[in-house]
């Protein structure tokens, strides 16, 4: 089985706000050429952590739904605290992409292969998928899991989220300090219901970065923004008990190239956020 993962697509313009690297106007050729990778390596569908659109329009909503059904293979995706800028804009996304949440809810999960992958909507403040435009207090709320106790059980599982469960480690920013944390109480509560549930793989955007970390024997990954120089997404593949990812630039493939910014390497991540092998299905990173 082959999947790619996506994150921060932003789709609708402008997109001002947090955009650590430059991102490409129009986002055309990059899904053009992402349909052809995905046809050449036989992917068979994308996992999308969210921030599809920017400001949680319905009007961007449409024109979403329109670039992603150019693509050769199904995404499925959970929303990102830029996709639901409105109150109603969860429901939005069900009746707008519904080949994206095609179980019509933004909680939800679905076996491929016999692996169980969750989608759980990351909540920005109380309400529950509803962003403020200003809290960003990522949190999972208890009837969200729910869908976590539902269906099989016994089965490898990989959990997909938009907030990132950790934040990025001063070693790989060589900042001062812990860049991009979510609140520590969200941290401590992924983290749980992975050792709870036997999730082995956490999967989120949202800081715009490549982020690989191991806790607990649990690995938690972040994507950078597809839509962002240069263009980054990972591959996933599972074989035999193994799985493997890797990290793609767009870049390379269509020949855009917009500044760079050379200060902020980390976004790219080190050698060992960008790619890694291990045993899947008896769960050993
Ligand atoms: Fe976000």
């Amino acid at each position: 089985m082959r999947f790619l993962l996506i994150s921060d697509t932003h789709i609708g313009n402008p997109c001002p706000g947090y955009h650590p690297q430059t991102p490409l106007d129009d986002p055309e050729p990059l899904f053009k050429a992402l349909g052809t990778l995905i046809r050449q390596r036989g992917v068979d569908f994308i996992c999308h952590a969210g921030d599809i659109i920017d400001n949680g329009s319905r009007e961007q909503m449409r024109i979403a739904a329109e670039i992603f059904r150019t693509l050769p293979c199904p995404t499925f995706a959970v929303p990102g605290n830029h996709d639901l800028m409105f109150p109603e804009s969860a429901k939005w996304m069900t009746e707008e992409l519904p080949e994206l949440f095609p179980c019509g809810t933004t909680d939800y999960y679905l076996i491929r292969d016999g692996i169980r992958f969750d989608f759980l909507t990351s909540n920005w403040n109380e309400k529950p998928a509803f962003w403020d435009g200003v809290s960003l207090d990522s949190n999972f709320q208890q009837k969200q899991y729910a869908v976590l106790e539902d269906g099989p059980q016994d089965l490898p599982r990989i959990l997909i989220t938009h907030s990132p469960a950790c934040g990025v480690p001063v070693k790989q920013s060589g900042l001062k300090q812990i860049f991009h944390a979510p609140p520590m109480t969200f941290e401590k509560d992924i983290f749980r219901l992975a050792k709870e549930k036997n999730i082995s793989l956490i999967l989120c955007g949202h800081n715009h970065l490549n982020l690989s970390v191991k806790k607990s024997g649990i690995k938690a990954v972040t994507v950078s923004a597809l839509r962002e120089m240069p263009f980054e997404f990972k591959f996933f593949e599972i074989a035999n008990g193994k799985l493997s990812m890797s990290t793609c630039s767009l870049s390379e493939m269509t020949g855009i190239r917009l500044p760079y910014d050379f200060n902020k390497t980390y976004i790219q991540g080190r050698i060992c956020d960008r790619a890694f092998d291990c045993r899947f299905r008896k769960i050993s990173f």
